[in-house]
C-alpha cells in the first residue's frame, strides 16, 4: 500500500530517462494498482483498472521535482503491482520508487542519487524544491535504475541523442561508482532496466531495435568525447572538466575501455546488468507487469 511519509531505510528504485518518457506515468500506475482493483469485483478488473489508468495518466504534467510513492512486493517476487499486499496479510517486502525530473536542467536529482551522495549533500542541491518525501528518499539506498524511454519518438531520431545522451551520462556516473570502490569493498553493484515505453503505438520501435540503436548513439557520443579529450587535453567537455580528470580518458571512458563498438554487455565488466524491455503504461499492449517482475526481482 501506499504511504505519503516513506521510512528511509527502505531501499529505492529510481525512475530516469528524458523529458515525456513516461515516468510519472509509470510511478501513477504502480501506485494506483493495488487502490484501483481494491473494490472492484474480479471480472470487470482489467477493464476498470485500465480505465482507471488511463485517467491517471492524463493528468501527469512535466516533472518539476522528484516524487516517491513506497510500494510493496511479494518475498518471492511474484506479485503483480495489482496485488494490495497489506490486505492480503502476505509476506513482502517494501521499497520506494522514486520519479525524478526528465528535464535537462533537473537531471541532477536523478544523478546526485545515482552518485550515491550523501544526504546532506543531496539535500543541499534540492534546496530549491525542498520536499519532506524527497528528502527522506534521498538518504535510502538505490537497488536499482529504470531507465524510461519513448520508443515511439525515438522512431523520429530526434529523440535518439538526446535520450542516449542522458543515459550516457546515467551509465557513467553507476561505471565511476563501481570504480570508486577500488581497494577497499566495491559497492553494491545496481542494474538499469531500459523501460521501451508506449509499444501501444504503431509507430513505436520494438525493444530490440531500440537497445540497438540505443547501443550505436552510445558509442558515438564515447567515440566524440574520447576525440574531445585528445584535441584539447583538459576537455572542452563540461563533464570531463568537473570530474577534474583531465588527461586520464580510461577513466571517463564508458564500457570496455579502446573497443570500438558499444554494448551493454561492455557494462558487466563493472557489475552492471543493463536489460532492454519493452512495455506500455496505457492503451493495448504488453502491459508494464515485465518491469514489475524485473524490479521485483531486484528488490
Ligand atoms: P517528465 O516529468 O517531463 O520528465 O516526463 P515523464 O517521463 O514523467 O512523462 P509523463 O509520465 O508525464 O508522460 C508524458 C506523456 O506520455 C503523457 O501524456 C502520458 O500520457 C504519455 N504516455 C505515458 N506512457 C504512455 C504509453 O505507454 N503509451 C502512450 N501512448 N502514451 C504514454
Ligand atoms: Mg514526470
Amino acid at each position: 500500500l501506499v504511504a505519503a511519509t516513506p521510512y528511509s531505510t527502505l531501499p529505492s528504485v529510481l525512475l530516469v530517462g528524458p523529458s515525456g518518457a513516461g515516468k510519472t506515468a509509470l510511478l501513477t500506475l504502480f501506485e494506483r494498482g493495488p487502490l484501483a482493483t481494491h473494490t472492484q469485483q474480479q471480472q470487470h478488473k482489467d477493464e476498470k483498472q485500465r480505465q482507471l489508468n488511463n485517467t491517471a495518466v492524463a493528468l501527469t504534467h512535466t516533472s518539476q521535482a522528484p516524487a516517491t510513492v513506497e510500494l510493496s512486493v511479494s518475498d518471492d517476487g511474484a506479485s503483480s503491482f495489482r496485488d494490495d499486499l497489506d490486505a492480503a496479510g502476505s509476506a513482502h517486502k517494501k521499497f520506494l520508487l522514486v520519479d525524478t525530473p526528465g528535464h535537462a536542467k533537473l537531471r541532477r536529482h536523478a544523478l546526485a542519487r545515482i552518485q550515491g551522495t550523501t544526504a546532506t549533500t543531496a539535500a543541499a542541491v534540492t534546496t530549491t524544491t525542498s520536499s519532506s518525501s524527497s528528502d527522506s528518499s534521498s538518504k535510502s539506498k538505490v537497488k536499482a535504475v529504470v531507465f524510461v524511454v519513448d520508443a515511439a519518438a525515438l522512431a523520429d531520431g530526434d529523440a535518439l541523442p538526446e535520450t542516449a545522451g542522458y543515459l550516457y551520462e546515467v551509465l557513467l556516473s553507476l561505471q565511476k561508482r563501481m570504480g570508486a570502490g577500488k581497494g577497499s569493498r566495491a559497492p553494491a553493484s545496481v542494474p538499469v532496466l531500459v523501460a521501451a515505453n508506449k509499444l501501444d503505438l504503431f509507430t513505436a520501435l520494438p525493444a530490440a531495435l531500440v537497445r540497438s540503436n540505443l547501443e550505436a548513439e552510445l558509442g558515438r557520443i564515447r567515440r566524440t568525447r574520447s576525440r574531445g579529450l585528445l584535441d584539447s587535453g583538459v576537455g572542452a567537455d563540461e563533464d570531463v572538466a568537473a570530474a577534474g580528470a583531465a588527461g586520464d580518458e580510461s577513466d571517463n571512458w564508458l564500457g570496455e575501455y579502446g573497443s570500438d563498438k558499444f554494448s551493454f554487455k561492455q557494462m558487466l565488466e563493472f557489475d552492471i546488468e543493463v536489460d532492454v524491455v519493452g512495455g506500455n503504461v496505457i492503451g493495448e499492449g504488453p502491459g508494464a507487469d515485465r518491469w514489475w517482475r524485473w524490479i521485483a526481482e531486484r528488490i
